[in-house]
């Protein structure tokens, strides 16, 4: 098999990672790919936004399976176009894709298919927003509709606050024009849980479930960014609660987009809140989560290349998805000033350290530049290990995460924490 990945970060790097590691499959290519990404599979440049240069180029290639990575290319049309020449992806059509390009869409959906959300309203004109904002109390989360690279969310403390950033959000100030209609949440209390599910517009099979820890500080204090770390332990989610998911959340929103003529092929991302009144939606993702993918790829076995391959088919064959006993733990390396403005060109050392201490280190945010990897981005790199026991698992994130260097480098010391606290530590 030839795959070929679109994207370059973490989750791209890792995808690509672990589709070379199956037996059948003999070449992955990468679009455009990372400096960390080029030393385990092939990088091609492209421009990933123009569906028909990435259809050409999977023609090319002689692709037998195209994955893509992240929301923009999919909300582009980029699988609508590899559809109408016959060539096998794996993710959705643009329709199908509103589920995240939409914040109001989505809602809409979990209405119609009556899956748990937290309440909401629509704000379209400024003059609504004192009769709007308090309607569901303090905090409140004010949304912008479209997509704004993970920044589009606020949580307001008060009114004064709440009134401030959505007349920011209508008026474009905040995140352009994604902000021209604003979603007006009740704020859920719980603990997150990324329950991530690969379908193939009929049939549809769950992955273990990860956690991500968006925001930039330890504690959960500082702003919201991409996801700094991530785990997946079995200890997340019991089986009830995994069961009531499917049949409550999943299932229903697959159904419903069947039934729009819609039907949603690819990686669904439900982004849940473990409420009292049990799990919510929070947000859909129509792509693997960035950096949940890299704990989540790291304890995959099986085929997954297949698993890909047969749903790019319609054929979904849920027995390729076997994870492996134990733990995996991602931390992210990020640039200084991550979330906000940063430098990058800065040279990253201490790569080969890492890895010799049992990490793979995912690179999320790097460039080659006159043979040295150097940082390109927000999030730089994605430390990833294995262990018997959660805790296992982050020792050795940590010790590799400590051997890496460039200038301003910043991390969470605390990824993982929540799950060693509930016990699922394991015994080491
Ligand atoms: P979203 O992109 O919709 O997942 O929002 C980003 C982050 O904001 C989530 O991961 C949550 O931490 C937080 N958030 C979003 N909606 C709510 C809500 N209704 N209540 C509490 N926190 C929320
Ligand atoms: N880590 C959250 C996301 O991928 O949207």
């Amino acid at each position: 098999m030839r795959a070929l990945v679109i994207g370059s970060g973490g989750r791209e790097h890792a995808i690509a990672w672990r589709m070379s590691r199956d037996g059948g499959t003999d070449r992955v290519d990468l679009v455009p790919g990372n400096a960390g990404a080029a030393v385990d599979v092939g990088c091609l440049p492209g421009n990933i936004l123009d569906p028909a240069e990435m259809a050409s180029l999977a023609e090319y290639l002689g692709t037998s399976c195209t994955v893509v990575g992240p929301e923009a290319p999919l909300a582009a049309g980029v699988a609508d176009e590899f559809l109408a020449r016959g060539l096998p992806i794996v993710g959705p059509s643009r329709a199908a894709a509103l589920l995240e390009a939409s914040k109001a869409f989505a809602k809409e959906i979990c209405g119609e298919a009556g899956v748990p959300t937290a309440e909401w309203a629509l704000l379209e004109d400024a003059r609504d927003i004192p009769s709007t904002v308090g309607r569901f109390g303090y905090p409140v989360a004010l949304k912008a509709d479209g997509l704004a690279a993970g920044k589009g969310v606020v949580i307001a403390r008060d009114e004064s606050e709440a009134c401030a950033v959505a007349a920011d959000m209508l008026a474009g100030r905040l995140v352009g024009t994604a902000g021209s209609r604003v979603v007006v949440e009740r704020f859920l209390e719980g603990d997150e849980v990324s329950f991530m599910v690969l379908s193939d517009g009929r049939a549809h099979c769950a992955l273990p479930v990860t956690r991500d820890h968006k925001r930039a500080l330890d504690g959960d204090r500082g702003p919201n960014t991409g996801g700094m770390g991530a785990y997946c332990d079995d200890g997340i989610i019991d089986a009830a609660t995994r069961g009531r998911v499917v049949d409550s959340i999943v299932e229903p929103v697959l159904a419903c987009m069947r039934a729009h003529g819609t039907p949603f092929r690819g990686f669904l991302y439900c982004g849940l809140m473990l409420s009292d009144e049990g799990p919510q939606v929070l947000e859909f993702n129509v792509r693997l989560g960035d950096p949940e993918t890299q704990p989540l790829l790291y304890r995959l076995e099986g085929g997954f290349s297949e698993l890909l391959a047969s749903a790019a088919r319609g054929e979904l064959d849920c027995s390729l998805v076997q994870a492996a006993e134990g733990s995996t733990a991602c931390v992210v390396v990020a640039s200084g000033g991550y979330p906000g403005k940063y430098a990058t060109g800065l040279p990253v050392s201490g790569l080969r350290h890492a890895a010799a201490l049992g990490a793979k280190v995912f690179h999320a945010g790097t460039r080659l530049a006159s043979g040295v990897p150097v940082t390109s981005g927000g999030r730089v790199l994605g430390v990833t290990a294995r262990g018997g026991s959660l805790r296992e698992a982050l020792n050795t994130a940590y010790a590799a995460t400590r051997e890496i260097r460039f200038e301003g480098a910043h991390y969470r010391t605390d990824i993982g924490r929540s799950g060693l606290r509930s016990g699922n530590g394991g015994g080491s």
